[in-house]
């Protein structure tokens, strides 16, 4: 069968509309497109949770700083579709730049919380805004009962989470667990810049997270576990940004021995950036 692609929000909602007179309950899986296997188990998650699937495909130049390249962001969205298509997804929505942000466009999601904590909106400090924004967007046009985020982007998750519980957006936002390669490495569209002896390395990432979880669970502090995790991955050839304990909710420093708490780390590869996390 083949994958129906529409491509302004008066044919989304026609579409979405006729779901309804079904009776039928759909899932929205936003990306930015160039999918990999992680893009399809959220796919595949959201056939779980509903009766259909509608996967956005749109490259969001509000979450893109000057120095990042938008233009050079994979655009790919044959190969895409083709995925879908065999995924099982039911709809496909690949809006225009103009349709999500039509001239005179003046309105964003400015966020604290988990957006202002020292992680990633460290290094990209407008991300989570342009994030919440199109996200805000995305949720409103669908109408979707569920949206799939994977946990891989944890911060991002629970920017979104937080948005749409403080937005009132009628919509269950849910965490899907990463995937990851037999050797513990977080599936992600960046892994295919690293080298083969990167590649090996690379694992070594969430070896060392698993390690500060264990020795947190039997009782270390977490900053020591932390610390220990940034000097062996710093031994291990990384170039570490941070790794963190945090709330694993609002992702603030931990207060009390007994919050459940989330690792969360980036570092660099030669010129790769990974991030994983786990919860301890
Ligand atoms: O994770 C992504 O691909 C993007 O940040 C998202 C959620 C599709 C928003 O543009």
């Amino acid at each position: 069968m083949t994958l129906n692609i529409v491509r302004n929000i008066l044919d989304l909602r026609k579409e979405t509309a006729g779901w309804r007179a079904e009776g039928l309950t759909y899932a929205v899986v936003p990306t930015m497109g160039a999918l990999h296997q992680g893009h399809i188990t959220l796919v595949k998650e959201g056939l779980k949770h509903a009766d259909r699937v509608l996967t956005t495909i749109f490259v969001n130049p509000k979450q893109f700083a000057a120095h990042e390249d938008l233009g050079r962001y994979p655009r790919t969205e044959a190969a895409d579709v083709a995925m879908l298509a065999e995924a099982g997804a039911h709809l496909v929505f690949a809006p225009a730049p103009e349709d999500i942000y039509p001239p005179g466009f003046a309105t964003s999601v400015v966020m604290a919380g988990p957006a202002k904590v020292g992680l990633e909106d460290k290094y990209r400090p407008q991300f989570f805004d342009g994030v919440a924004t199109v996200v805000a967007k995305l949720f409103t046009q669908s109408g979707a009962d569920f949206a799939m985020f994977g946990e891989k982007d944890y911060q991002q998750l629970m920017v979104v989470t937080r948005m749409a519980r403080d937005l009132d957006l009628p919509i269950k936002v849910i965490g899907v667990p990463t995937v990851r390669e037999e050797s513990g490495l977080a599936l992600s569209s960046r892994n295919a810049y690293l080298s083969k002896t990167e590649h090996h390395q690379a694992a070594g990432l969430h070896q060392r997270l698993v390690n500060a979880a264990r020795k947190i669970n039997a009782g270390q502090k977490p900053s020591r576990a932390t610390a220990a995790a940034r000097r062996s991955l710093a031994l291990l050839g990384f170039k570490v940004d941070y790794v963190a304990a945090r709330n694993a909710e609002t992702l603030a420093l931990p207060k009390s021995p007994d919050e459940p708490l989330r690792l969360l780390a980036a570092a660099w590869l030669g010129t790769t950036r990974l991030i994983d996390n786990i919860a301890v």
